[in-house]
């Protein structure tokens, strides 16, 4: 098994991605919004790319079905029920709904590796089950941080190399590790006991806090609250 990391959530050629499995992740928020809102029982998360295809996909479904989230510039989008805190995603708001989600980087990210073998969406909610997964699948894996309007981002590379330590402990098979996943991982150790401080550092949280949704750091640093596991099969997101 070989396992790469992205560094830059730059465009992939469809062939790099077609045989393997890739996980994506984008921690604050749209990962963690996905993985928080299956695990308090939402039915299915369809991710799309703009708010106006959101509106007209929840046309396409009967009245009350269905709830619009996500956020740009954070907030939430004026005419949609929830905007992108994890939080806001409980079971008495989301159990047995369909939600239409767009975000700024999230949403789109899977759309890039959508041809791959099997996409899973990761967070540290789920890094232990995502860890349990890949080993089960035995492919050769991307991890795809959806990154900071493409640019590096620090929580959700923090929370690959996590993924790849997880992977390493678990396993006894010989794992080849490419170099951006070394330096990934290197990362991830540098803020094993304090994870918390990297949501704090990077430029996201920060505008996160400057725009008053603070609160969602230290949630979303939260490890293995949910033992789930997501896939983006055909422009839906479930357990599987
Ligand atoms: C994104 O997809 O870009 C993020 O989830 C943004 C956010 O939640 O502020």
């Amino acid at each position: 098994m070989q396992i790469g990391v992205q560094l830059l959530p730059s465009p992939l050629n469809s062939h790099l991605v077609s045989n393997r499995v890739v996980v994506v992740i984008d921690v604050l928020r749209a990962t963690s919004v996905m993985v928080h809102a299956l695990s308090q029982g939402a039915q299915e998360i369809i991710p799309v790319k703009t708010v106006d295809e959101a509106f007209q996909m929840a046309k396409t479904f009967p009245e009350k079905t269905a709830l619009l989230g996500g956020e740009r510039e954070s907030r939430r989008i004026a005419g949609f029920d929830l905007g992108n805190s994890p939080q806001e995603y409980m079971a008495w708001k989301v159990r047995g709904k369909r939600l239409i989600l767009t975000t700024t980087n999230g949403t789109k990210a899977f759309y890039s590796v959508s041809s791959a073998k099997e996409v899973l969406v990761g967070s540290f909610f789920n890094i232990s089950a995502v860890a349990e997964r890949c080993l089960e699948l035995n492919r050769d894996l991307l991890i795809y941080p959806s990154g900071d309007e493409g640019d590096f981002s620090l929580e959700d590379t923090v929370c690959g190399g996590m993924l790849v330590d997880r992977i390493l402990k678990k396993s006894n098979m010989a794992i080849d590790l490419t170099d951006a996943c070394h330096s990934a991982r290197i990362l991830y150790q540098g803020f094993e006991d304090h994870l918390v401080e990297a949501l704090h550092l990077s430029r996201h949280g920060k505008e996160l806090i400057d725009r008053g949704y603070g609160d969602d750091l230290p949630y979303c640093a939260q490890i293995d609250i949910a033992e789930i596991v997501p896939a983006f099969r055909e422009g839906v997101i479930k357990i599987i």
